[in-house]
C-alpha cells in the first residue's frame, strides 16, 4: 500500500462546548489533488489548520510520509515542506509581489563586514518572477504593490508562494471562493501545474463543478469528521451532495447508499 504524504488519525479539537474536529481521519496520497468538501461549519478549515500547524489538536496523530509529527506552529509544517494558502491569503497589501512571496523568509546576503545581513532584493525579485512565469501568472511588474492587483492576481501570488516553497504538499482553503469564472479557471490551472510537478494538493471547495473538474479523490467532511472518500469518476455530484447533507452514506462495500437516518425518516 502507498504511504500517504500527509495523514491524520482521530484528530480532536474543542472550543469550549463546540467540537470543531471530532475524531477526524485524513489521507493525502502522493501526487494527487484531494478535494475536501462539507457544509459550512463541518470543520474543514479546522482540519487543515491542524494539518498545517495553525492549530494544535487536543488529541490524535499526524504523520508526514508515515512519520509522526507534532506541529506547534505553521513554521513547523513549512519545515516539512507543507505550504498552506489560507482563505484570507495572509498577504501584506502595501508591499510588492516579491516581498510578499518571501514574507517571513527573506533572502539576505552578507554586508561588507559580514555583520549586517542586507535583504537581497534583486535575488528575491528574480526568483519571484521565475515562479510566476513557471506558473503562467501574468503580472505587469514584480515591483507592483499587492494592493494594486486584482483578486485573481492576488490569489495567483498566494498560490505561487505556496507552490514555490511547498516541497511536500500544498493546502488551499477555498482558493476560488471570491473569484470570477476566468480567474477561477486560472487558479484551477495552477493547481493542475502543481500536480504536474509531482506535488499533492489539498483543495477545500464548495464549488462542485470545480471539485469534479480537478480532484482525483473527494474527502467528504461532516460534523467534524471524515464520512467518506469517493472518486469523482464513479460518484455523481448529487451523490456527493447527499453525503455532505447526511442523506447518503458509504456502506461497508464502499457503495453510496441511503443513510440510516434517511431510511428511518422514510420508513
Ligand atoms: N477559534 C474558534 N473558536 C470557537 N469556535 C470555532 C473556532 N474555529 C472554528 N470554530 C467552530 O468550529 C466549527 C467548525 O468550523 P470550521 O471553520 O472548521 O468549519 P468549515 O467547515 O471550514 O466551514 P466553512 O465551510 O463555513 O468555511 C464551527 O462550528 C465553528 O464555529
Ligand atoms: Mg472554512
Amino acid at each position: 500500500m502507498t504511504t500517504p504524504t500527509l495523514s491524520a488519525r482521530g484528530l480532536v479539537k474543542r472550543y469550549g462546548h463546540v467540537t470543531a474536529i471530532d475524531g477526524a481521519d485524513f489521507d493525502l496520497l502522493p501526487g494527487e489533488v484531494l478535494a475536501v468538501v462539507g457544509d459550512n461549519g463541518a470543520g474543514k478549515s479546522s482540519l487543515i489548520k491542524a494539518l498545517s500547524g495553525a492549530l494544535v489538536p487536543d488529541a490524535g496523530e499526524i504523520k508526514v510520509d508515515g512519520e509522526t509529527v507534532h506541529f506547534r506552529t505553521p513554521i513547523d509544517a513549512r519545515r516539512y515542506g507543507i505550504e498552506t494558502v489560507y482563505q484570507d491569503l495572509a498577504l501584506s497589501p502595501a508591499q510588492d509581489i516579491a516581498s510578499n512571496m518571501f514574507l517571513g523568509r527573506e533572502i539576505r546576503r552578507r554586508g561588507p563586514l559580514g555583520l549586517i545581513r542586507k535583504l537581497d532584493t534583486a535575488k528575491m525579485r528574480a526568483e519571484a518572477q521565475r515562479v510566476l512565469d513557471e506558473l503562467d501568472i501574468k503580472i505587469k511588474s514584480i515591483t507592483q504593490p499587492v494592493e494594486t492587483l486584482s483578486g485573481g492576481q492576488r490569489q495567483g501570488v498566494a498560490v505561487a508562494r505556496a507552490a514555490a516553497f511547498g516541497t511536500k504538499a500544498v493546502i488551499m482553503d477555498e482558493p476560488t471562493a471570491a473569484l470570477g469564472v476566468a480567474e477561477s479557471a486560472r487558479v484551477l490551472a495552477l493547481i493542475d501545474r502543481i500536480r504536474e510537478r509531482g506535488l499533492p494538493v489539498v483543495l477545500i471547495s464548495h464549488n462542485m463543478p470545480h471539485v469534479f473538474d480537478i480532484a482525483d479523490r473527494i474527502h467528504v467532511h461532516r460534523l467534524g469528521r471524515r464520512v467518506a472518500v469517493v472518486s469523482p469518476k464513479t460518484t455523481s455530484m448529487n451523490q456527493v451532495v447527499g453525503l455532505i447533507t447526511g442523506a447518503l452514506e458509504v456502506d461497508e462495500n464502499g457503495e453510496v447508499v441511503e443513510s440510516a437516518v434517511s431510511r428511518g425518516l422514510s420508513a
